[in-house]
This record gives structure tokens, C-alpha cells and sequence, in this order.
């Protein structure tokens, strides 16, 4: 029997397959909030990664807002989610041109937090340089 397409986004991820998702959203802030509540449709709201996952993709989107000519008019995020039973990877390339590159800043306070977060709660994560577009990833 063929699972209906109401199961089929309430899935659990117990099959060996792995899975893609690519989104091109405009690059105004609430695109963060919408690539949160695709990564809940994805994963299914009681995978144990989830809330991490969202924690991780929603600092990766912002800094893409904040440091890059996503963040300006015209400007484009693209968000690629790879992920199977075991793990997720997503990505967020953004249109670079900050002359900024993302890296863990020793810098404690208000600020300088948010990959700091990814590293301490993804299982890795990195930095490419696509062009002039950067994009930063991580799997969990
Ligand atoms: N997509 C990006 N493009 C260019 N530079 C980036 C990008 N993401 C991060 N950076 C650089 O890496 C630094 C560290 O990023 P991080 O997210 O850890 O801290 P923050 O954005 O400065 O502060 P917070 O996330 O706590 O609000 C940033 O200050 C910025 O210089
Ligand atoms: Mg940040």
C-alpha cells in the first residue's frame, strides 16, 4: 500500500534514505523563522535533533542576513538540508561581500555567540567559499 501524502510529512525516518531539500528564500529576517518550520516538516517534530538543528540553521541564517548582500535589497539565501535516519546536514550559502568570514570569535559577551553555539552543538561544521558566495554548513 502506498503511504499517503499525509503520512508521507508526518514520516519517521526509519528507512535507508537519504533525503534533500533546496530552498531559495528572499533575504528579509523572516525567512529564519520560515526555514524553521520547513526543518520541523522535514524532520518530523519529534526527532531528537530537531530543536538543535533549528538552534543551528536559524544562527547560520541570520549571520547570512546580517554579513553578506543577502541582507540587501535583492539579496538571496539558499538553505540545502541533506538528511537520513542518522543525521542532517544543512547549508546556507549566502551572497557574500562582507569581507567578513565566519569563524568562532574569542570574543564572550552579547556578541560573537552564535557559531559558537553551532560548534558546541552540531557534530561539525564549516566554512566554503563558493565564487563570491559563502557557505556555511553543519551536521548534526
Ligand atoms: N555568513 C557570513 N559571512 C561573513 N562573515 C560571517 C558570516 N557569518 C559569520 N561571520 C563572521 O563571523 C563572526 C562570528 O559570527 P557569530 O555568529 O559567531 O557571532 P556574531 O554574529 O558576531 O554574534 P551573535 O551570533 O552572537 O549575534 C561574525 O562577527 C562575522 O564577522
Ligand atoms: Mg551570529
Amino acid at each position: 500500500m502506498h503511504a499517503t501524502r499525509s503520512d508521507e510529512s508526518r514520516r519517521t525516518l526509519t528507512d535507508d534514505r537519504t533525503r534533500f531539500e533546496v530552498m531559495l528564500f528572499p533575504g528579509v529576517p523572516r525567512i529564519v523563522s520560515a526555514a524553521r518550520n520547513v526543518l520541523s516538516d522535514l524532520l518530523g517534530d519529534d526527532h531528537p535533533s530537531l530543536a538543535d538543528a533549528k538552534i543551528c540553521q536559524s544562527e547560520l541564517i541570520t549571520n547570512a542576513l546580517r554579513y553578506s548582500n543577502s541582507g540587501n535589497d535583492g539579496g538571496q539565501v539558499r538553505v540545502e538540508i541533506e538528511y537520513d535516519k542518522a543525521h542532517t546536514t544543512v547549508r546556507v550559502v549566502d551572497d557574500g561581500g562582507s569581507g567578513t568570514f565566519p569563524c568562532l570569535t574569542e570574543d564572550a559577551g552579547e556578541s560573537g555567540r552564535g557559531l559558537a553555539i553551532v560548534e558546541a552543538l552540531a557534530e561539525t561544521w564549516g566554512v566554503r567559499q563558493i565564487g563570491a558566495k559563502t557557505a556555511v554548513w553543519f551536521t548534526i
